[in-house]
């Protein structure tokens, strides 16, 4: 990314200070580089320090010295989430914005293979860390009385049965729920809380060091023709950040290319008669008795 094909500056953050957890990699990055362009300070705070370090050259070339720090962080450490939270106050005065965003897929096979130890890594990572993100999001924001945005990266896997591992998708439908409990519990501070349910986005996650072939296949996972990228999750990510979503909190935003809205996919299994190719037209009319008025297209 260049300063010439950075999104359109329009500042929407300006003077507002984030964190963001898992921002190194993927999704995050892409967000930690959209909210910097936008004015906003950023915290990035992951586990990975050389792709963190890497990060940092690459902000700093790009004209953001100053307005990005990095720090080590382990989400499921309660310590450490609350020391990355609080390094946004003692760097840029204040905390705004909070992306609870890091991740991994953690336990993957069948679930009689897996283990109580990768059940517990996968939880602690993905729902313990966005539970300690909230919780000490939410004591600094009220402490400065200011309210605040508080975002957490859930998963379409949370919406169904076939989207993700079993524990990954348990975990995320936690983020869900968490994100609406909080919602609630918060409202009257101010402080909103939502969260995004991305579907199949080409990030280093996803990609398992293939990101041509995934990009290949991504484009034809979900009804909307491009592959799912990192800026699209920035840009609802930002829209979450931003004042334009004063009245948002408690939502889980879909970012799926419609994927989920695809659902049984009828009209791809029954191309015939369902979708913008099927080749006849008119109504059908049931068990009435009546015979169907059908054209052939
Ligand atoms: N890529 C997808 O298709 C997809 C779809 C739905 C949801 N998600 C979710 O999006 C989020 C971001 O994923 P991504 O695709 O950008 O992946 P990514 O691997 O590119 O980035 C994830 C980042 O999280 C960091 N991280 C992992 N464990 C951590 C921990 N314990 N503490 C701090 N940082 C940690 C990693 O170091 C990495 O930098 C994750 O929560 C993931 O579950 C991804």
């Amino acid at each position: 990314m260049t300063r010439e094909n950075t999104p359109q500056l329009s500042m929407r953050l300006k003077g507002k200070s984030a964190v963001i957890t898992g921002g190194a990699s993927g999704m995050g990055r892409s967000t930690v580089l959209r909210f910097l362009a936008e004015g906003a300070n950023v915290v990035v705070a992951d586990f990975n320090q050389a792709t963190g370090a890497t990060l940092m050259q690459e902000a700093e070339a790009l004209g953001f010295a100053g307005r990005i720090v990095f720090v080590a962080t382990d989400v499921a450490v309660e310590n450490d989430v609350a020391a990355a939270l609080a390094l946004a106050v003692d760097t840029f005065g204040q905390l705004d914005i909070v992306f609870n965003n890091a991740g991994v897929g953690g336990a993957i096979g069948p679930l009689t293979e897996t283990t109580t130890e990768s059940w517990d890594y996968t939880m602690d990572v993905l729902a313990k860390g966005v539970f300690l993100g909230i919780k000490h999001a939410a004591r600094i924001m009220r402490s400065q009385g200011t309210g605040g945005s508080i975002i957490n990266t859930a998963s379409i896997a949370a919406l169904s049965g076939d989207a993700g591992p079993l524990v990954y998708s348990a975990a995320k439908a936690a983020v869900v729920s968490m994100t609406k409990s909080a919602a609630v519990e918060l409202a009257q501070e101010r402080i909103r809380v939502n969260a995004i349910c991305p579907g199949f986005i080409a990030t280093p996650l996803a990609d398992g060091g293939k990101p041509e072939k995934t990009r290949e296949n991504f484009s034809r996972a979900q009804p909307w023709p491009e592959y799912g990228q990192g800026d699209h999750i920035a840009g609802a990510a930002l829209f979450f950040a931003s004042d334009d979503s004063v009245f948002v909190t408690g939502d889980a935003l879909v970012v799926d290319g419609g994927l989920t809205a695809a659902g049984p996919e009828l009209s791809r299994k029954f191309p015939r008669t369902s979708g913008r190719n099927s080749r006849v037209a008119g109504v059908t009319k049931g068990s009435t008795g009546e015979k169907p008025e059908l054209k052939s297209l």
